[in-house]
This record gives structure tokens, sequence and C-alpha cells, in this order.
């Protein structure tokens, strides 16, 4: 991570302006593979360095977390062959890159239904986040095994078990608010999506993050993800601060919020 990296990266964006969590669909791998001959799997391969890559230019970009969806839950009705070369691919690449992101501040976490994992790729998961808990430069959040319905209808199973419990009244769960219930989802330390990009050219959400999209800027790419350039990302960037993000409001009201909150 250069000096001249972050000038270049900040492309003149003001800090405050930057997303702060940037969550990342990384499709076309195997469209990318097909497109070139070669088997799906060298195209996660490739899919995998570049993985790396993003996480180094949004750092430099002064991202605070970035999520990236490695397999959703629906991603287990792929051939088996494809699973176990995915599975493999992230037990045998994790490891290896502990000491970047120590040398690096990348804090790994993990969001998803981890305990389903085969054990090779949940241990190589549970020691990577444990030997990286210390660095705090950015949070790098690996889904793996995640589906947004299954994250929020685990969450409302939990808060159905702790009524039952009697471990919150009937006023309590009349007065829920969207930021209670979030405290029941599987990682409540993360922020709100600021940012979604999905690469490979399909215009949907693919049971990503549901709660915390709710008011994600929304980013579209037709790349396939293992040709996805620095150049591509910091497009993503330009996009995303030239959007009016209203949260429901006028675009009045956000203008004069805005004027006064510079004075
Ligand atoms: C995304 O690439 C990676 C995973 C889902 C693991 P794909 O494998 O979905 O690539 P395409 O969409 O088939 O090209
Ligand atoms: C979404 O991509 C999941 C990941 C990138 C891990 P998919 O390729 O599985 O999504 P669909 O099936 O095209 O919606
Ligand atoms: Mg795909």
């Amino acid at each position: 991570m250069s000096s001249t990296s972050d000038s270049e990266l900040s492309g003149h964006i003001l800090p405050e302006l930057i997303p702060q969590h940037v969550a990342v669909i990384m499709d076309g791998n195997g469209r990318w593979a097909k497109s070139r001959g070669l088997p799906r799997l060298e195209g996660h391969r490739r899919g995998a360095d570049k993985a790396r890559d993003i996480v180094e230019w949004a750092s430099d970009a002064g991202v605070r977390q970035i999520s990236l969806y490695a397999f959703s839950t629906e991603n287990w009705s792929r051939p088996d062959i494809e699973v176990r070369g995915l599975m493999a691919l992230l037990a045998t690449l994790l490891p290896k890159q502990i000491p970047d992101m120590n040398k690096n501040g990348v804090r790994l976490k993990v969001l998803g239904d981890v305990q389903a994992l085969p054990g090779m790729a949940r241990r190589a998961v549970l020691k990577a986040c444990e030997k990286t808990a210390g660095n705090r430069k950015i949070d790098l959040v690996l889904c793996l095994n995640y589906g947004g319905q299954q994250e929020i209808l685990a969450a409302a199973r939990k808060l159905a078990i702790s009524f039952k419990q009697g471990e919150i009244s009937d006023e309590a769960l009349q007065a829920l608010s969207p930021e209670d219930f979030r405290n029941y989802l599987w990682r409540h330390d993360l922020m709100p999506v600021d940012l979604l990009i999905r690469t490979g050219g399909e215009h949907r959400i693919s049971n990503f993050h549901l709660w915390d999209m709710a008011y994600a800027e929304l980013f579209f790419d037709e790349t396939y993800w293992p040709d996805y350039s620095r150049e591509d990302f910091l497009r993503a960037l330009h996009v995303f601060v030239s959007r009016e993000r209203r949260f429901g409001k006028t675009s009045e009201q956000v203008t004069s919020n805005k004027a006064q909150s510079s004075i």
C-alpha cells in the first residue's frame, strides 16, 4: 500500500465522502473461464487473487469495511466438484494470506453459517479470523455460506425464543425498532452497507446483506470479476460520491442539511 496509490485512489474524493462499508458480489468467474476455454475452477482461482487486490484498493481509499460475497447458501446446489473445489481453494489460500493481512492491518471477520462448512475450510477461516483479530485498518467481512433471508429468519427465531422465555416483555416486543431487531442478526458489529458493487453484468442482489442494504447505493459493472481493475473500483467510488442519498427525505432537505453542517 504505497503513498502514491493512496493519492491516486482518493482521486480527489474527500475522505468523509468515501463509503464506509462497501459490499461486493464478485460474479462472473465461471463465464470468465468459459470464454477462455478454461475450467470454472480456474476462474475461481483468479477471482481469489482479485479478492485480495480489492481489499488493498479499498483500504488505500479509506474504506473501513469491505464485505466479499464468496459463497451463498444457494451455491451448495452447484455441481459437487465445483463446491468441493471452492472449499479446497479457501482452505489452501486463506492461511497464506495471514502474513499480508497482518502487515496491511486487515482484520478478517466471517459472516454466514461457518459451522456447516467442511472441516478444512472452517478451520482455515476461524484460524485466519483469530490471527488477524488485532488489526484495525480495515475489516474484511468474508461472506461464506451466507444468505440474507436465512440471516433474518435466524434473527426472528432468536427473538421468538427470547420472548417465549420471558426475556422480552410484551411492551418491549411492541416497541422493538429496526435498530433493536438488528441485534439479533448473525453479526451486529457491521455498518450499514453504503455501496454495493456487483460485477459480471447481472442486476440482482442474490440474497446478499438484505437487512443492511436497505439504503445502499447499487452499482453494477459488466466486467467479469477476474478482470476487475483498480480503475473499475475507482469509477464505482466516483459514481457513489456523485449520487444524492436522501434516506426518504426530499432533495431540498438534504441540500439544506449539508449546507448547515458545513457552516
Ligand atoms: C461468482 O462467480 C463466484 C461464486 C458464486 C462462488 P460465478 O461462479 O457465479 O460465475 P458465473 O456467474 O458462473 O460466471
Ligand atoms: C452470487 O452469485 C453469490 C456469490 C458471488 C458468492 P451467483 O452467481 O451465485 O448468483 P446468481 O445465482 O446468478 O443469482
Ligand atoms: Mg454467477
